[in-house]
This record gives structure tokens, C-alpha cells and sequence, in this order.
């Protein structure tokens, strides 16, 4: 497989995110975000870890940026710290927190890397979080002026911006089952969460694409492979409403399809916090849409799983191979999704925004061997190629993520990185699978 069967326009890249490797969280001015609250209770990240330090991207961002470089990958991902901008969330702009973003994209532009931003990937600041967050309807102005300040502040220099990360992940886990920050849960934080997300991922889109027309606007979503446990109809059709739960329901409003509830009844308990005119305001007319897929996920009937009556039958109880997050080791997976979005007529264009696996890496004499991720990348790649070829839009290609770091929940245990971090000096190695992307970027 050569990269030239993908074309010279394609993509490729890599992904990461400001909370899972910045650190400094509160240098320069920064407010405390959700997560740095989560992170400090009891209880709620593996082994008590924090992302005070990370990969300390804040300080060494010049280092890993060579690394990119030396990779020869041409794109970066990164996110904005919406509390670096805007320690409190609104008002006041801490110029300090714009300069390190214009010092990232400045840096990324002199070694010729195209940088991506993503205004929210999950750091909401803690003090909008103290007047409701994501369930209070005033963060649709909030998150607007915000994308306002960054389209202002470091337009000139993008070409490619992305609104949100995976906001089913955000809402569902940290709204629903509470197990992300902010830590909420139930449904009465879940309905309001989707729906404010998918009304500020809306206006966001159209303050970018106002200000930067040229510019390609994006927004991004988790997606898996769902399949059902056997093709007995209850197993089919939990499998469906897991399907609009995990991978329709935040996509189809902004497509303008509305919410997907005509499957799931429990869903048109969002229709509550609606308002006149919102089914015009939740859509938006993307350039591309980011999808994030790592594994597929199988699912059968359960009577007793409250509102979907449906449940995941887990990857170890399937007794198939396992990454570090237990999560199935399926890069197929990756060429039904693309397939299942292409159908969407109103999607122009995908990018796979994130893609990879964690693995129990090693350091053996200072090498890392990780032939697991390797192959798991390569046959990613591999079956995109394929989807690609039978005429979905699939354009764009980008490994999560550069280096080892904070997998939120999970610590710093699951290693997703092309290079490994010594999180005790802050060494980076260059891992089997990054050399392996480097030579097949060259
Ligand atoms: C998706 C998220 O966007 C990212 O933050 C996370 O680390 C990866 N998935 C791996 O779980």
C-alpha cells in the first residue's frame, strides 16, 4: 500500500487534544476547566492521576511539533482551552492564553504543518459549569462568543477548523452516566446537554464560516460499528436503537434530519427543552464531518437496561483480543462506518479525525516495538483505502494521537501514542508504528 493510491489532495495527520497533554493548567492566567475539578475528586480517574503536568505540551510544544515534523505528518490536530482564553468562560480575555495558541500555530506554520484547530474538546471552563454548563441554555451564547474570540484571534492562519469533539462521549459520559467530568448524571442532565451541544455545534459552524469563509469548518463525532448479537428481531432492533443512540442521534439534527426518536421513545423527552425555531438553528451545512472510530461494538436485547433495553455485550466476555482500553481489537471497523456515513447525502465530505488503539507498550534498549498498533493502523488505513475506492467521500486520514497521555478517566495508563512518554522525565521515543507512519508518509 503506497500513500499515492490516496491522491495528493488526501490528508493526513494527527490528533490530539489541549486537557490530555497541555498541563500548566493553571499557568498564565488559565481557569480551572471541568476536568481539572474532576481529576482532583475522589475516586473518578485510575489511581487518583491528574493532568497537572501531562505531557507538558504547554512548555515543550516546539519538541513535539519537531517530532511532527520529522514524521512527515502534515497535519496537526490540537484543541483551544476555551479557560486559557476566557478563564472564567465569558468576559475578560487573558491575552496570555491567546499568545500560546498563536505561538502553537505560528510554530506549526514555520515547519510547514497545517494546523486543525477544535474549539471544545471537553475542557468547559468550571465556572460556566457553576451556572449549569452544558445544561443551561445560555452556553449557546457563551460557546458563541467564545468561537467568536477564536475565529478573530487565529483565522488568518487556518485553513481547517473543527467545533466539537465527539459530543455524544461528552454528554453521554460526563451527563448521563457520570462517569466523565462534569460528573452529572441521568436524564434530565443528558436531554439538556445533547441539545444545547447540538445547538452551539450549529453556531459555532456559522460564526467560523462567517468569519473565515474560505476556511473548511468541521465538527466531529464518535462512531463504532454496531452489530447485533444474533439476528433473532429483540437483538436486531436493540441493536438499531443503540445505533441512534451512539451514532445518530447529535449527527442527524446538525444534517437537518431532527433528532432520531421515532426508534427510541425515551428520546423525545429532549423535545422538552426545544424552543420554536430551534430545528433551523441545530443545523448547519458542514464543509466535512470528523469521524472517531476505534472498535465495533456488539449488541443484544436486554430487558432490564432502563429506556434502550438494549446492552453491549463487552469485548472480554466475546473472548476476542483486547486493547489496553478493552475495547475489541477491530480495525475493520473503520470501512462499515465510513460506508454507513457516506450515505448521509447531505455529508460532503469525511475526515477520520481520530483512529488507533492502546497497547501495553514496552521499552526494550530504548525501543519501543509496538507491531500491534502498527498493524492496527496499517489495516485502518488499509480498509479506508478500500471504502475510498468504491467512491465514499473519505478524504482525510489521522492517527489518535502523537504522544502517550491523559486518557481521561483511565489515567495514563492506556498508552494511544506513535510515540511513547516517559511521564517521569518527559522523554519522548519514537515507537515502532510512528517510524512505520513516517516511512509511509515520506
Ligand atoms: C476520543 C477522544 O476524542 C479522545 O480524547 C480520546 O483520548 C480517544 N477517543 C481515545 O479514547
Amino acid at each position: 500500500m503506497e500513500k499515492e493510491l490516496f491522491g495528493k489532495d488526501f490528508k493526513w495527520g494527527v490528533s490530539t487534544a489541549a486537557f490530555q497533554i497541555e498541563g500548566s493548567c493553571s499557568s498564565d492566567g488559565k481557569g480551572a476547566s471541568i476536568w481539572d475539578t474532576f481529576t482532583a475528586r475522589k475516586g473518578k480517574v485510575h489511581g487518583g492521576q491528574n493532568a497537572g503536568v501531562a505531557c507538558d505540551f504547554y512548555n515543550l510544544y516546539e519538541k513535539d511539533l519537531d517530532i511532527v515534523k520529522a514524521l512527515n505528518i502534515p497535519n496537526f490536530r490540537f484543541s483551544i482551552a476555551w479557560s486559557r482564553i476566557l478563564p472564567v468562560g465569558k468576559g475578560a480575555v487573558n491575552q496570555k492564553g491567546l499568545d500560546f495558541y498563536n505561538r502553537l500555530i505560528d510554530a506549526c506554520l514555520e515547519r510547514g504543518i497545517d494546523p486543525w484547530p477544535t474549539l471544545y474538546h471537553w475542557d468547559l471552563p468550571q465556572a460556566l459549569e457553576d451556572l449549569g454548563g452544558w445544561t443551561n441554555r445560555d452556553v449557546v451564547e457563551w460557546f458563541s462568543a467564545y468561537a467568536d474570540i477564536c475565529a478573530r484571534n487565529f483565522g488568518d492562519r487556518i485553513g481547517h477548523w473543527m467545533v466539537m469533539n465527539e459530543p455524544m462521549v461528552f454528554t453521554g459520559a460526563g451527563h448521563f452516566l457520570g462517569v466523565h467530568a462534569p460528573g452529572r448524571t441521568g436524564l434530565k442532565n443528558f436531554f439538556p446537554a445533547v441539545h444545547h451541544a447540538v445547538l452551539s455545534m450549529a453556531a459555532g459552524g456559522r460564526i467560523l464560516k462567517a468569519s473565515q469563509p474560505h476556511a473548511e469548518i468541521g465538527t466531529t463525532f464518535s462512531c463504532s460499528h454496531i452489530e447485533p448479537y444474533s439476528q433473532r428481531s429483540w437483538d436486531v432492533s436493540a441493536a438499531n436503537r443503540a445505533d441512534v443512540l451512539f451514532n445518530r442521534l447529535l449527527i442527524e439534527p446538525v444534517l437537518g434530519m431532527g433528532y432520531p426518536d421515532k426508534d427510541v421513545s425515551v428520546m423525545k423527552g429532549i423535545r422538552k427543552y426545544m424552543l420554536p425555531g430551534d430545528e433551523e438553528k441545530m443545523a448547519f451545512d458542514f464543509d466535512f464531518i470528523g469521524i472517531q472510530t476505534y472498535t465495533r461494538e456488539v449488541i443484544r436485547y436486554s430487558l432490564l437496561t432502563p429506556y434502550l433495553h438494549a446492552k453491549l455485550v463487552k469485548a472480554e466476555k466475546r473472548k476476542v483480543p483486547l486493547t489496553a482500553m478493552k475495547w475489541e481489537v477491530y480495525p475493520e471497523g473503520i470501512y462499515p462506518v465510513i460506508k454507513k456515513y457516506s450515505q448521509y447525502k447531505q455529508i460532503k465530505k469525511i475526515y477520520i479525525t481520530e483512529n488507533g488503539a492502546a497497547f501495553p507498550d514496552t521499552v526494550t534498549n530504548g525501543t519501543v516495538d509496538d507491531q500491534e498498533r502498527l498493524a492496527f493502523i496499517r489495516t485502518s488505513i488499509q480498509e479506508l483505502l478500500r471504502a475510498r475506492e468504491e467512491g465514499c467521500p473519505a478524504e482525510g486520514y489521522f492517527v489518535w494521537t502523537l504522544t502517550d497521555n491523559f486518557e481521561w478517566a483511565e489515567g495514563y495508563r492506556p498508552r494511544f501514542g506513535l510515540v511513547h512518554v516517559d511521564f517521569e522525565t518527559q522523554e519522548r521515543r519514537v515507537k515502532s508504528s510512528g517510524k512505520w507512519y513516517r516511512d509511509f508518509l515520506k
